[in-house]
């Protein structure tokens, strides 16, 4: 009796330490050692049950089924913690590999065409509908091209209002002050009838400041045929106007050394519509640029005989549209390349 006792109170006691343990197993590491320690072929229960044999045959069975009963409650015991481990491991994973799918996305940065080019764009279009294409020369000039063939001999006054980059070399070379120069290099590699624009940058030594860049643009216009005249320009000059921006042009006389007879023009003023306001200077117009029936001089350089051909140029400042059609108040913002100007236009 005291044997079977004895074998079943070790039993109870083993029972209880290994439930106790079981519990604070932390991780699968120390589950395995646990397992090892009480249901493994030389574990406590086993030791325990060797026990078993020195009892007498009539006590033999109840401490046998107490065998079975503390294998069998260790074994689900196990089973439990590992399925619990388990459990926590694969939350623990989940947590580490959480998307929080209230964050806010972050917004890929998608390019958008710049204002100016855009209006380039524009310009490119609505002349190329009136048949002109597009011619681009050099912004290094020789000062043949900038200057001379354009009527501008070098002691004439009318450079000082361009001056510019000079390099001092046999010829000179400059960095052009506008874009008639492509007037002549056309004029001089092709026979009539021309009919090209000339977007491309200009350089001056001018003071930057709200209505002034150093480094601009301008579009020239060129048109020689025979029989063209003033009337041509003035047409598509308003033509051109009226697709740009809906606005009217009007002609001042001026001068230009490549150009007789020679004007200013300007666009009607977008913001009051042309009946006075603090952008045109309460003039209702705005100066958009110079034009004029190509110089007699200037077709005599190409070899363009002048009794048989005409023409008529003109130049605009493209920056100047573009404030006009966005409401633009400071030119320099064109050029400066501010992605927070720029957002505006997306
Ligand atoms: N090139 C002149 C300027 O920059 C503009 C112009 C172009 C005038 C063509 C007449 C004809 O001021």
């Amino acid at each position: 009796m005291i044997g079977e006792h004895s074998l079943v109170s070790t039993l109870r006691d083993l029972r209880a330490r290994a439930e106790r343990e079981v519990a604070s197993a932390g991780d699968l590491a120390a589950l395995e050692e646990w397992r090892i320690r009480y249901l493994g072929t030389k574990g406590a229960v086993r030791v325990a049950s060797k026990g078993l044999g020195s009892l007498e045959p009539a006590e033999r069975p109840l401490a046998g089924m107490a065998v079975n009963e503390t294998m069998q409650a260790l074994e689900a015991a196990f089973q439990q913690k590992l399925a619990e481990l388990r459990q926590a491991a694969v939350a623990s994973d989940l947590a580490a590999e959480a998307v929080d799918v209230t964050l806010p996305g972050r917004r890929p940065l998608v390019g958008i065409a710049h204002p100016l080019f855009r209006t380039l764009q524009d310009i490119t279009r609505i002349f190329g509908s009136m048949g002109f294409s597009v011619a681009e020369g050099p912004q290094v000039e020789w000062d043949r091209y900038n200057f001379e063939l354009l009527n501008i001999p070098a002691d004439h006054p009318s450079r000082d209002t361009m001056d510019t980059f000079y390099v001092d070399v046999p010829g000179g070379i400059l960095l052009r002050t506008h874009t008639s120069p492509v007037q002549a290099r056309v004029m001089l590699s092709q026979r009539p009838p021309v009919r090209v624009i000339v977007p491309g940058r200009v350089f001056r030594r001018d003071q930057e400041d709200a209505s002034h860049l150093s480094a601009f643009w301008q579009v020239e216009g060129l048109a020689v045929d025979t029989n063209v005249t003033f009337s041509d320009l003035k047409g598509v000059l308003a033509n051109f106007a009226q697709q740009i921006l809906g606005c009217k042009v009007r002609f001042r006389p001026h001068h230009f050394q490549f150009t007789e007879p020679s004007a200013e023009f300007d666009f009607s003023c977008l913001v009051c519509g042309g009946r006075g306001c603090r952008t045109c200077k309460y003039e209702g117009w705005l100066e958009i640029s110079g034009a004029g029936m190509v110089h007699p001089q200037v077709l005599r350089f190409m070899d363009y005989d002048p009794a048989v051909y005409s023409g008529f140029a003109f130049g605009m400042g493209p920056e100047r549209i573009t404030m006009m059609r966005y409401g633009i108040n400071d030119i320099r913002l064109l050029s400066a390349n501010d992605p927070r100007f720029l957002r505006q236009f997306a």
